[in-house]
């Protein structure tokens, strides 16, 4: 026999052996690596799966149930469960608060390369190096705060009235049932894409989702929030040599990348030599380039502007809705606080973001519906700084990804109550502590101090308009008490068949 393993006994290369080697070589492999991967995080309990390679994370997250399947992994384990060999998955408050502090080192983990669609640059979501990533956000804010927020209302306002109106036409029609999801759906990519670009796409009016956007999302968003779960995938999918050859073109006639053409279509407009002629209306692009923002730049971030500017409020919006026609009580409530604020006159129409802050029961059921439906189910990870952490009394080794489990968060009994499963927004009447210490863990939605969402300030304004306007005009009822939508649960999630009957309420003066 000869020494050298795929070598016959006479010296010469057996495919049999060779073949039996490479099944060995890489059994072994495997293996080490797995024995490896194990110890880092060996002393933190989570599903056995977990602890070897990525695959328990990425079946989670494709099954579609992922809020399920991850609170009660998370039940069982505890509040520090390992989700992955490097990874951690928690929903402790007080945790979640250290690591956006202004003290803290944690750093955006490289699951946020995720939703790289170019290979020509990073949009301030997949930044994950620290100083570039507050540059860009520096030149980002200022769209969303100060001076501009008075414009941001306004423009919602006139989105909010359009909306109001097609209800109204849809039912004049004689339309028995209206998509309410779908319709919502189209409502915020018009307000996203006059906010942003200054033209509407024109989806609410027609009743059609133009350039196929809402179509594309629906294969996009399982996809990627689940196959990149996988670093190695992450690192093959997400390179600059794989995205230059493979990804989607902006010449594409659909999909993503008939999506990223409308984008670098309305850039290039605006950039072009010859000045659009017709006097506009600002929008978010001029409030960018008057921050330096260059052409390319605006095109890479408004690529993630419009998925996270509208999906998120989207799912806020249609979750609140589903909760209140499914709880007469709170329903009646909240139409008589807006009935009696209409009949006093301390509301205008449409509501103004400060006269919606002034009622108190309205303010509670939004909380109570964005805590209960909340868009963001489990993931933006932080990466725990070189030196090492302690978590809930658990050593944790530098370099380990921390995940946020949104689901578990918000129905924290030791936070919201022992009901925490349910609707009830009476939890978040009156001023005491107990109810501020629910607001701020509320508020871990939104991430938060440095890695606070951009958009914040738009959706909650949005937040608290959306539903006086929607119940002062009309009731909802669901067409399908049996099932009265079907929803898939990723990282974000999505909702089909939202088939609701709406009826003008013509009593509320
Ligand atoms: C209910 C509504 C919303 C929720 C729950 C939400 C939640 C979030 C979360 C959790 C993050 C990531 C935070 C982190 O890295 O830890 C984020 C980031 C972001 N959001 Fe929102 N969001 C909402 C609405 C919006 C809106 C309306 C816009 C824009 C119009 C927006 C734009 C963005 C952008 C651009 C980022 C990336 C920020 C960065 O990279 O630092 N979001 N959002």
């Amino acid at each position: 026999m000869s020494l050298i393993p795929f070598l016959d006994a006479s010296g010469k290369l057996g495919w049999t052996q060779a073949a039996l080697s490479a099944a060995g070589l890489t059994f072994t492999w495997y293996i080490v690596s797995s024995v490896v991967a194990w110890y880092k995080l060996r002393h933190i309990p989570g599903p056995f799966l977990a602890s070897f390679n990525n695959i328990w994370g990425f079946w989670a997250i494709c099954t579609g149930q992922s809020n399920q399947i991850i609170a009660d992994a998370q039940k069982k384990y505890g509040r520090v469960m390992r989700v992955a060999p490097d990874a951690i998955s928690t929903f402790d408050p007080e945790t979640l608060f250290r690591i956006i502090s202004p003290r803290s080192n944690y750093l955006r983990s490289q699951w946020y390369t995720n939703a790289r669609f170019d290979h020509r640059g990073d949009s301030v979501f997949t930044m994950t190096n620290t100083p570039s990533h507050n540059k860009r956000k520096a030149k980002l804010a200022p769209a969303f705060s100060g001076k501009n927020v008075p414009f941001l209302e306004t423009k919602l306002d006139k989105w909010l009235t359009a909306l109001i109106k097609t209800i109204r036409d849809r039912i004049a029609k004689g339309e028995e049932t209206i998509e309410i999801g779908l319709l919502i759906e189209h409502f915020q990519l018009d307000l996203i894409s006059e906010l942003s670009m200054g033209q509407p796409w024109g989806n609410l009016q027609a009743n059609e989702d133009h350039f196929g956007y809402l179509e594309m999302r629906k294969t996009v968003i399982p996809s990627i929030q689940s196959w990149l779960h996988i670093p190695l995938a992450r690192k093959i999918f997400m390179s600059s040599v794989f995205l230059k050859l493979f990804a989607p073109r902006t010449t594409d006639t659909k999909g993503l990348g008939l999506f990223l053409g409308v984008l670098e279509d309305a850039v290039k407009r605006r950039f072009s030599v010859t000045p659009e002629k017709a006097p506009r209306e600002q929008d978010i692009l001029d409030i960018w380039i008057e921050h330096g923002h260059s052409a390319r730049e605006c095109q890479l971030d408004l690529a993630i502007l419009v998925p996270a500017g509208s999906d998120t409020t989207i799912m806020m919006i249609r979750g609140t809705l589903l909760l209140l026609m499914s709880t007469p009580a709170v329903y009646w409530k909240l139409k008589q606080e807006i009935r009696d604020a209409i009949s006093d006159g301390r509301i205008s129409s449409p509501v103004t973001n400060e006269e919606a802050k002034s009622l108190e029961y309205t303010q509670a059921v939004v909380r109570e519906g964005f805590r209960i439906m909340m868009p963001v189910n489990y993931g933006f990870p932080k990466q725990v700084p070189d030196s090492g952490d302690t978590i809930c009394g658990i050593p944790i080794p530098g370099g380990t990804d921390v995940y946020v489990n949104y689901e578990s968060l918000m129905r924290c009994e030791e936070v919201f109550g022992k009901d925490a499963d349910i609707f009830r927004p009476e939890r978040f009447l009156g001023s005491g502590p107990d109810v501020a210490y629910k607001v701020k863990v509320l508020d871990l939605a939104f991430g938060g101090g440095y890695f606070t969402c951009l958009g914040k300030t738009l959706a909650v304004i949005e937040m608290n308009k959306v539903f006086v306007e929607l119940f002062r005009n009309f009731n909802f009822q669901t067409a399908n008490p049996e099932k009265p939508w079907r929803r898939e649960v990723y990282t974000t999630w999505l909702v089909h068949d939202f088939w609701t009957r709406v009826t003008e309420d013509t009593t509320m003066g």
